[in-house]
C-alpha cells in the first residue's frame, strides 16, 4: 500500500496543494512508479488518499497518455503521430518501428518478450523535432528508423546485462 510504504512522500505531495484532490496526478505517478501501471487497486488507493471517487481517478488516468492503464513493457515507447509530426514522417516512422519490434503496425503493442511497448500518442510538445519518441519519459528527437533501431538494440543490451547481473546475484 502506498500510504504505508511512502508516508513521507505522500505528506510532501499533499503539502504542495491547498486541496487534497489536487494531488491526484502526482499520486497517480507515484502509484504507477510503484506498480508499473495503474491497476484498479492502485486507482482506488489514490482515490482514497485524495477523498475522491475511484471513477474520477480513472477518468484522469484515462485522459492523459502518461498514465498506463494496462501493463507495459520495461521500455514504454510513445511516438507522437499527431498531424504536425505526421507531416514530418512520424506516421511512417511509427509503422517501421512497430514492424521492427514485431507488433501491430497500426496500433502498436507489447513485444512477446515483454521488453517493449510501443504506442502512438497525441502531441508531446516537440512538434518541430519529429519524429519524436518518448521512452519512459525521456525524449529522443529528430529520429529516423535507423537511429531508433540503434536505440532499441542499446536498450535490449542494457536489459540483458541487468538480467545477467540479477542471475549472478542469486
Ligand atoms: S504534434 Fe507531435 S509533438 Fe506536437
Amino acid at each position: 500500500m502506498l500510504a504505508e510504504k511512502y508516508p513521507e512522500r505522500i505528506k510532501q505531495i499533499f503539502a504542495k496543494y491547498p486541496d487534497k484532490r489536487s494531488a491526484v496526478m502526482p499520486l497517480l505517478y507515484l502509484a504507477q512508479e510503484e506498480y508499473g501501471w495503474l491497476t484498479e487497486e492502485a486507482l482506488r488507493e489514490v482515490a482514497g488518499l485524495c477523498d475522491i471517487d475511484p471513477t474520477q481517478a480513472r477518468s484522469i488516468a484515462g485522459f492523459y497518455t502518461m498514465f498506463a492503464e494496462k501493463p507495459k513493457g520495461k521500455y514504454w515507447l510513445q511516438v507522437c503521430t499527431d498531424l504536425p509530426c505526421a507531416l514530418r514522417g512520424a506516421d511512417q516512422f511509427f509503422h517501421e518501428l512497430c514492424e521492427y519490434l514485431g507488433v501491430d503496425p497500426e496500433h502498436g503493442g507489447t513485444t512477446d518478450d515483454g521488453l517493449f511497448t510501443v504506442e502512438p500518442v497525441m502531441c508531446l510538445a516537440a512538434c518541430d523535432k519529429a519524429p519524436v519518441l518518448q521512452n519512459n519519459f525521456h525524449f529522443h528527437e529528430n529520429l529516423n528508423i535507423e537511429h531508433a533501431k540503434q536505440l532499441i538494440e542499446k536498450w535490449r543490451a542494457e536489459a540483458a546485462a541487468e538480467e545477467d547481473k540479477d542471475d549472478e546475484a542469486e
